[in-house]
């Protein structure tokens, strides 16, 4: 099956800035507009995945997962994850369902994101940047894109972070995650941190409405 005809290929564009990241100096992505501002030189889009960017995707996990778990996990578990979990076969689905996406920059795949959704809760399962692209706003544009395509139809993101990546805990933080609960999923693996982010507009008493 393909993806549906209506869907726009492209979801959002985010400015990226080629030498230093600034707090809060990206826009959030707006569908179908490009806002240049004076410094930014390139645009990174945000769209769904194709079969065609495979592997583009599967080069960004491969050397993100490096990057981030070796020094959590050793690289003959990062390995072995990389060769059961980062597959062509394994994308394909995924793809196809329009649940992957892309940051695509100057034609190259730099980051991709990947989610499910089931009772209205939306669950974020891969959010990866390429490290050459980190603090670029692009893991915040790709979060913010997969968020706005759900709309009103899940009312609550949920993701989880392995224990120890605190860089992944920050950004998330800061993004309005808070943690709810841990589990071990792997044995011998650190604890997988679940964090949630509500989407229903908050009622006054700060709380969030039932819906
Ligand atoms: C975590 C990650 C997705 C964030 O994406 P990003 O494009 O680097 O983040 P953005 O540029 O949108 O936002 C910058 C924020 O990311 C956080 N961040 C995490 N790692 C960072 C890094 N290496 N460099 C700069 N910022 C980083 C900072 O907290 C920063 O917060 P601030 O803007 O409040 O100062 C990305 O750094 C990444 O892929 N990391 C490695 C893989 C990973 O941990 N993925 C999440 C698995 S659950």
């Amino acid at each position: 099956m393909g993806p549906p005809r209506h869907r726009r290929p492209v979801l959002g564009l985010c400015a990226v800035r080629p030498h230093h990241r600034r707090r809060h100096g990206l826009r959030r992505q707006h569908p179908g507009r490009v806002r240049r501002r004076p410094g930014l030189t390139r645009v990174a889009v945000i769209r769904h995945a194709t079969v065609a960017d495979v592997e583009g995707i599967l080069a960004v996990g491969r050397t993100t997962w490096r990057a981030t778990y070796t020094p959590l996990v050793g690289s003959e578990r990062v390995e072995s994850f990389l060769a059961r979990w980062w597959t062509a076969a394994g994308l394909l689905s995924g793809i196809e369902q329009g649940r992957v996406w892309v940051a695509g920059d100057a034609g190259q795949v730099v980051a991709m994101a990947a989610h499910s959704t089931r009772d209205r809760v939306l669950t974020l399962d891969r959010l990866y940047v390429l490290p050459s692209h980190h603090g670029r706003g692009i893991g915040t544009a790709l979060l913010d894109g997969v968020a706005a395509a759900a709309g009103a139809t899940v009312d609550v993101i949920v993701l989880s972070y392995l224990d120890g990546n605190d860089a992944a805990g920050e950004f998330y933080t800061a993004r309005g995650f808070v943690e709810t609960h841990r589990e071990r999923d792997t044995p011998g693996w650190p604890d997988d941190v679940w964090m949630a982010r509500s989407l229903l507009p908050r009622v006054p008493d700060g709380t969030h409405s039932a819906g």
